[in-house]
């Protein structure tokens, strides 16, 4: 989703912003475009083009300069050009606005008062700086700014300039996250934490209708009134994780062969010698209620669903998993005392966040697990969980779901009566997972033999079925083919009708309950002409199974099974040259509604 950053201070704006830009691209965007004061002309120059970064790069003709904003667009009002790309400029030349978010009353507001103005782009940004501009004519600029945000339906984070005042930079926020990183040199601003990593040793996520005024040395916040609002910094710490590809081809690549390491690292922050620590107070609110609520997008639903068995299945919880941007706006009977999961990956997905809105309001408990510890609802939520997973910058999920998975194993756990070594059993699951990853290329052919089609098939049943959808996703979303994840057993029940000759069939086999079963739908499959490949574990194995794992305990299978999935997604994505840490039409944290 689009990305902002913006610089104030004794540092070069231009390459400040630049870097900036650059660490949000996994962010997925379209195009991208900055504003910088030349000093000498006292002109903010402005600088757009579609497509990359580099491209934008390269028109920026100054080399140094005080003060900057960045942007990079992820189209939701007009079409991926240069006239939508931000910044956008009042038609008087006096303010240049960035802005994520969308505008929902923007065109409401562009009849009501610009009835005739043309405006340059489809944008519901533009409509927002001619209204700045208009007030601003008749009140000062701060009092315009905030009369205009108090106008807005929808959500921003949003930065301004003022051409009168050029060593002044004015940012708001409701909704979209921004965040205002401080350093001795000078204020960067930005919508991702990853935007001030090595600009920033301090850092302060700005709360909903709060209003920025930044100059090169200081901020002041106010709420939307304009009374100033106190503040308090904290100490930015880089992950052990770093963002850089390293010895790989691309970042999921990297993510993928994480995955192991991020495992033992969850084990050393949940676990001491013997046993788990999660805070107390948690549990017993969670003990206190009688059915949990899981909420999640995606990759993270996915999680959810494992989620759902080992807390039903280890602690004895009833437990319900809902879409988010299902459940935000067609709320199901809850039943009494509902306890609710947030999980996601970026802590700022906007259908969430609409969830966790309403359940405030209705005085419902509510727990985030996030890989972002500083993101909107870890700070908004009741309680947190953190992920360890360092960042993850590929656009297709793979070390967070496995991360999200073992944080739910440890709570499920720790409020079970259960006497098994949890802590064993996930160090043997990631040596596992290791000893699969030595061997990870041998699916490069795997995969080629077999995706020769534009669709294919994940068939399992249980918790393999939960992966079986979070493997087709996967494959869907950087390969482009068509693929389904099914319950085996269902597929007879009318899809079987889309096999033929070739059509390729992905079964996942590790609970020995049900392994007969699926591997008979799997040779009714075959004798229609499908091409099939098993993933199971050795006790399970049969003669011919292509992926064969090790063996581990039967309900952390998920964590193992998974990671060949991904592995045939990375692949036949490689295959057929798509950018695969940037797929098309995707963006990484998902940030409207
Ligand atoms: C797919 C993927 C998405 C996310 C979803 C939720 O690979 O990453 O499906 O899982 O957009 O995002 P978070 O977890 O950040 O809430």
């Amino acid at each position: 989703m689009c990305g902002i950053v913006g610089y104030l201070g004794e540092g070069n704006a231009r390459s400040i912003v630049l870097e900036g830009l650059k660490r949000l691209e996994y962010r997925g965007y379209d195009s991208a475009g900055m504003s910088l004061y030349d000093e000498t002309e006292q002109y903010f120059n402005v600088y757009k083009e579609k497509g990359r970064i580099q491209a934008l790069e390269s028109i920026v003709d100054m080399e140094r300069s005080p003060m900057g904003i960045g942007h990079t667009r992820w189209a939701t009002h007009g079409k991926v050009n240069r006239e939508n790309a931000h910044p956008h400029r009042s038609a008087d030349g006096r303010f240049t606005v960035v802005h994520n978010g969308v505008i929902d009353n923007y065109s409401k507001l562009r009849d009501l008062y610009f009835d005739g103005h043309t405006f340059q782009s489809e944008t519901d940004t533009e409509v927002v700086v001619e209204l700045i501009a208009h007030y601003a004519s008749k009140m000062p600029s701060q009092d315009a700014i905030r009369k205009v945000l108090k106008m807005l339906h929808g959500s921003y984070a949003m930065l301004v300039i003022d051409a009168l005042e050029p060593g002044t930079l004015y940012a708001a926020k409701y909704k979209s996250p921004l965040l205002i990183g401080k350093s001795d040199q000078g204020i960067i601003i930005g919508s991702d934490m990853m935007a001030l990593v090595g600009t920033a040793d301090n850092y302060l996520p700005l709360d909903d209708e709060t209003f920025v005024r930044i100059t090169r040395k200081n901020f002041t916040q106010y709420d939307l009134d304009g009374e100033v609002l106190p503040y308090t910094m904290s100490k930015l710490e880089m992950d052990d994780f770093t963002s850089e590809k390293g010895e790989f081809d691309h970042y999921m690549l990297k993510e993928i062969h994480e995955q192991p390491a991020v495992l033992r690292r969850i084990i050393s922050k949940y676990f001491n010698e013997t046993h788990v620590h999660i805070d107390e107070r948690l549990l017993k609110t969670i003990r206190q209620h009688e059915r949990i609520h899981i909420l999640a997008a995606g990759t993270s639903m996915h999680a959810g669903m494992i989620g759902k068995e080992l807390l039903e299945s280890l602690a004895g919880i009833p437990c319900e998993v809902h879409i988010a941007s299902e459940f935000a706006y067609q709320q199901p009977l809850l039943g009494d005392k509902p306890f609710f999961i947030l999980i996601s990956q970026s802590g700022e997905t906007a259908d969430l966040r609409a969830c966790l809105l309403n359940l405030k309001k209705a005085n419902h408990p509510s727990l985030t697990i996030t890989n972002v510890r500083t993101s909107t609802l870890a700070r908004e939520a009741d309680h947190s969980l953190e992920l360890h997973a360092g960042p993850e910058i590929a656009v297709a999920s793979t070390k967070a779901y496995t991360a999200q998975i073992a944080v739910l194993a440890i709570l499920a756990y720790s409020m079970s009566e259960q006497t098994f070594d949890l802590k064993r059993e996930l160090s043997e699951v990631a040596q596992a997972m290791e000893h699969f990853l030595d061997r990870y290329e041998s699916v490069e052919t795997l995969t080629t033999n077999l995706l020769t089609k534009r669709n294919c098939f994940y068939i399992g049943r249980g918790s393999d079925y939960h992966v079986c959808l979070e493997a087709a996703l996967k494959l869907k979303e950087i390969s482009y083919i068509q693929t389904e994840g099914f319950a085996a057993g269902e597929l007879k029940h009318g899809t079987i009708a889309l096999i033929e000759e070739g059509t390729p069939v992905i079964a996942i086999i590790s609970n020995d309950k049900t392994a007969e079963n699926t591997r008979s739908n799997l040779s009714e499959v075959k004798s229609r002409g499908a091409h099939t490949l098993t993933i199971t574990f050795e006790s399970l194995s049969e003669n011919g199974d292509e992926i064969v794992l090790d063996n581990i305990n039967p309900s952390l299978a998920p964590l193992l099974t998974v990671i060949p999935t991904q592995l045939i997604a990375y692949y036949a994505a490689l295959k057929r040259g798509h950018d695969i840490d940037k797929p098309r039409n995707l963006a990484k944290s998902v940030t409207v509604e």
